[in-house]
């Protein structure tokens, strides 16, 4: 489906729920990571998951992004067309999956961030079936423990590993540093270590004569200390392009930086203090703020005619304070007049990346009064 397509005519009477992005500000917010990208000398590549959107994939390719990021090969098949250069940010492991990923590679590079000599073996079978190379880039854990080898020797054992096997080509390391938040600690702080572990596996992996061409980090908190961490040739930042309210709580993002919308109507204030709106787990998915777990699932910016004032406020105190899964119940303080039924409500996801994933089309915001939707390509694409 082309997006062009598809205008709305009446924003305003559109039905609800449904996900508004402002295109000038994901635009903005995509020259913003280029412009550190190209101050720094860093080559960005971002993680498509937050948009999954081949829109936005393409607009961060035109902005000089060196290749693009993807967790699930499914993803890659849908935004193929985006960029010749692709990093499966993920341990791949089983042979349907690596065939699939081998057979991209005719026409493309395609990498891999792997953390077991299984997962080495699996995708370099894979390849050699398909007559294709794929790139490794071993991953290395600098602090998350999601995935990633313990240490830098272990790395090197990888290493070693793809560099004679036939089918994988030896490209680099990669790490996501994913504990590094604000509210952990100080940032430069952690991305200083994180950089010294990163540099004690390149010492050895140069002594062995596998120098490391790509060295891939960073996410969303971290971008903007990159350049702290000499040692990396390339970031990932996702969430980045939209901005959520945990990046805002995180002092990471201003509320103009943040472009998506969830907009709502309230359908039902029969219990005394609550305004029960169309949005629920399944809209706005049910992640809580990790920047301020108490503080509700999602924030609140305008409910009926009133709408919060400055840059970071909350609704005058209007929480929402549980979600099932079509109803999300706001929590009126008693000196507010509970909001008509029928009133519009727009909220700040916590969390955007997975709000996104739920939703197969979202209403793209080209200019005032002027809106069109934009499919989300590789949602729900999982494998
Ligand atoms: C491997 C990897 N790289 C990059 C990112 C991007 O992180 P963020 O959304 O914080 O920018 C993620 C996020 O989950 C990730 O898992």
């Amino acid at each position: 489906m082309s997006i062009e397509s598809v205008p709305i005519d009446d924003l305003e009477q559109l039905p609800t729920p449904h996900v508004r992005i402002d295109l000038s500000i994901a635009r903005a917010n995509i020259e913003r990571v280029a412009q550190y990208g190209a101050e720094h000398g860093l080559a960005i590549r971002p993680h498509t998951k937050t948009h999954k959107s081949l829109v936005m994939a393409q607009l961060q390719s035109r902005a000089g992004a060196i290749g693009l990021t993807v967790a699930k090969v499914g993803e890659l098949e849908a935004l193929v067309d985006a960029t010749d250069d692709w990093l499966i940010a993920y341990p791949i492991l089983d042979p349907a999956r690596s065939r699939r990923a081998a057979r991209l590679a005719h026409e493309r590079t395609i990498r891999v961030g792997v953390d077991s000599i299984e997962a080495i073996d699996a995708v370099a079978a894979a390849a050699c079936q398909e007559g294709t190379t794929l790139g490794i880039l071993v991953d290395l854990d600098v602090g998350h423990h999601r995935t990633g080898v313990a240490s830098p020797a272990a790395a090197l054992r990888l290493a070693r590993h793809v560099s004679t096997t036939h089918g994988v080509r030896f490209d680099g390391l990669m790490c996501f540093p994913g504990h590094l938040v604000p509210s952990n600690g100080d940032m430069a702080e952690g991305v200083r270590a994180y950089d010294a572990v990163l540099g004690e596996a390149i010492e050895r992996l140069v002594g062995d004569g596998l120098p490391p061409p790509i060295v891939s980090g960073g996410s969303t908190p971290t971008f903007r200390y990159s350049h702290l961490a000499e040692h990396l040739t390339e970031i990932r930042p996702g969430t980045s392009i939209y901005n959520d309210r945990n990046t805002l709580l995180w002092g990471e993002a201003e509320l103009s930086q943040c472009a998506a919308r969830v907009v709502a109507t309230v359908v039902s204030t029969a219990v005394a203090g609550k305004a029960v709106i169309d949005a629920g787990s399944k809209t706005l998915a049910a992640d809580l703020c990790g920047a301020d777990p108490s503080a509700g699932f999602g924030q609140v910016l305008a409910m009926g005619d009133r709408r919060a004032e400055g840059e970071e406020s909350e609704l005058q105190g209007v929480r929402i304070s549980r979600l099932t899964e079509e109803h999300g119940e706001l929590e009126i303080p008693p000196e507010l007049p509970v909001p008509p039924l029928g009133s519009r409500v727009e909220i700040l996801p916590n969390h955007i990346c997975p709000c996104i994933n739920l939703h197969d089309r979202v209403v793209l915001v080209e200019a005032p009064g002027k809106a069109r939707w934009m499919p989300i390509d590789a949602r729900g694409r999982l494998s």
